[in-house]
């Protein structure tokens, strides 16, 4: 940890919790809005992949609309959700330890980021209607460079803006293959492991295992 000179962090499922959007319309869409809210993500990273390897790249707020409408499909929820639930995904609720923790980890001396697949556009709503816009350095869109995550070209965007090693980036990443992606790239990458999870077996092993990210503060 003492070569650290940035702290970067994923955006979608580890700043920002995914499914507050289907949770706000629960009692609209009933007892099945859990499983519709990870079908939908799910499906909405597997988007980002295929796009990715099919060279056909679309940016992140289109795949979350093709995305939904399979879901909602799949899960016979009325048409009438739709813009509900995309009017949601763009105001989406941090974590609650987020806002205090980033506060606290302001005042030590590391750049802080976001790297994230959404578009430039998504990400400073998101961070501006949250009242974090005074937290970050930079937040890092792959729109940048047009592919989304784990390609190196995205994790490559921090190391060349800072001019720093890929080992003095610290990654957190709730998403388990975002935090192997970044750990194969050359980070230190932390799993930020908020619901028991088990992780994956891509060659790459995190520094740590946290279950919020208040528990930072304690390692850093
Ligand atoms: C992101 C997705 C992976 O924010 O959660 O990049």
């Amino acid at each position: 940890m003492k070569n650290i000179k940035a702290i970067i962090f994923d955006a979608y499922g580890t700043l920002f919790d995914v499914n507050s959007a289907a949770e706000k319309c629960k009692g609209k869409i009933g007892d099945k809005w859990e499983d519709f809210a990870n079908y939908w993500r799910t499906t909405q990273l597997e988007y980002t992949w295929l796009r990715s390897l099919m060279n056909r790249h679309k940016d992140f707020w289109k795949i979350t609309e093709d995305s939904l409408d399979k879901s909602m499909k799949f899960f016979k929820i009325d048409n009438s959700m739709r813009n509900d639930l995309l009017d949601l995904y763009k105001v989406l609720s941090p974590f609650s330890e987020v806002k205090e923790t980033l506060n606290k980890l302001k005042k030590k001396d590391f750049k802080l980021a976001i790297l994230s697949n959404g578009t430039p556009s998504l990400l400073g709503n998101l961070v501006k209607n949250n009242n974090l816009e005074n937290i970050f350095d930079d937040i890092f869109s792959i729109e940048e460079v047009g592919i989304f995550k784990p390609d190196s070209k995205v994790y490559e965007l921090p190391v060349n803006k800072y001019n720093i090693k890929k080992d003095e980036i610290l990654f957190l990443s709730a998403n388990t293959w975002d935090v192997s992606g970044g750990g194969n790239y050359g980070y230190n990458s932390i799993w930020v492991n908020r619901n028991k999870n088990i992780f994956d077996n891509l060659d790459y092993q995190p520094l740590d295992e946290i279950h919020d990210l208040s528990e930072l503060l304690e390692i850093i």
